[in-house]
């Protein structure tokens, strides 16, 4: 076999924060094996965290850990579960207390999307879509809540921006996204009096990833006509993550922070 040449998701450390300040933290994160939750993974990790990365490909995710955990000098586990099985998801938990005894952070970050017009779609396509990341959202939550507060930690759960307008084409998405929304909202009002906080990052179009490339041919491309210059890089999620899991945000939650470099303001003229 082919030697794997590593390059990490985070090009280079473009982190405002002290590399310890995650030292002792457990991260638990669903969807971690690619795209935007490993570089949100890859994140935490450098600052000092602990990682179990959760998903259906066993194979992806032994090799993302391996990676994260050569590229940060942490150590990085992955758990195989589809979030829509909440056996699968308390045994990932089980695992995790088993080797690092707690959980401090979970990103819920599983998904599904495609393109597909309401005409289209079928009631299993909606219900899929859904139950990946609506359901599984809520299955991951039920599974973490008792180790989340005892270590007093912290949730982020991935959403989007396709809700807050019309998105063609992406009705299950925004539906999905819509209740994901509504999900942390409550558990951070719920979960307050534990010490509990729960925050969402709603995501642009962001570069090089599996979302963007599906979503590409209904967004517009021409960067130069964004409010930024550029479309969104994960290392931008990967820092605002870094910021909500801090103690500089002890006082934020039940919030969205859109990452999107204003595009949702933008009004588009022809
Ligand atoms: C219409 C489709 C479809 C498509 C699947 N289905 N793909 N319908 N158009 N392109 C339908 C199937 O026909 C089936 O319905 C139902 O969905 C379930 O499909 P399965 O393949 O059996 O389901 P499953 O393997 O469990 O999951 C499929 C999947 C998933 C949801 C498509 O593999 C997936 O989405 N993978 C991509 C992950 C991904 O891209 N993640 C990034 C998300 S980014 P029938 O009726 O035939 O039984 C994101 C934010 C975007 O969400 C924001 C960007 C700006």
């Amino acid at each position: 076999m082919a030697s794997h040449t590593y390059v990490a998701t985070l090009k280079d450390s473009t982190t405002v924060f002290k590399n310890d300040i995650f030292q002792g933290k457990i991260l638990f994160c669903t969807g971690g094996g690619s795209g935007i939750c490993r570089g949100m993974t890859e994140a935490v990790m450098r600052h000092g965290a602990d990682a179990v990365i959760v998903g259906r490909k066993l194979d992806r995710l032994t090799q993302t850990a391996k990676e994260l955990s050569a590229a940060t000098g942490r150590t990085c586990i992955p758990a195989q579960a589809d979030v829509r099985q909440p056996k699968m998801l308390q045994e990932a938990v089980n695992k995790t207390i088993e080797r690092f005894g707690k959980i401090d952070f979970v990103i819920c970050g599983a998904a599904g999307n495609f393109l597909a017009p309401i005409s289209g779609l079928s009631e299993n396509a909606f219900k899929t879509v859904m139950e990946i990341d609506t359901l599984g959202t809520f299955n991951t939550i039920k599974a973490t809540i008792p180790h989340v507060r005892q270590s007093k930690g912290s949730y982020i759960h991935v959403s989007a921006t396709l809700h807050y307008k019309a998105t063609p084409y992406q009705v299950h998405v925004s539906s999905a996204k819509a209740a994901v929304d509504a999900l942390s909202a409550v558990l951070a009002v719920e979960e307050g009096p534990h010490g509990v906080r729960s925050n969402v990052i709603a995501p642009g179009p962001i570069g090089g990833t599996e979302g963007m490339q599906r979503l590409s041919n209904i967004a517009d491309g021409n960067s130069s006509r964004l409010p930024l210059g550029r479309v969104g890089d994960i290392k931008d999620v990967a820092n605002a993550t870094v910021f909500l899991f801090s103690e500089a945000a002890s006082y934020i939650t039940g919030q969205v922070v859109v990452v999107d470099g204003a595009m949702e303001h933008m009004r588009h003229f022809q």
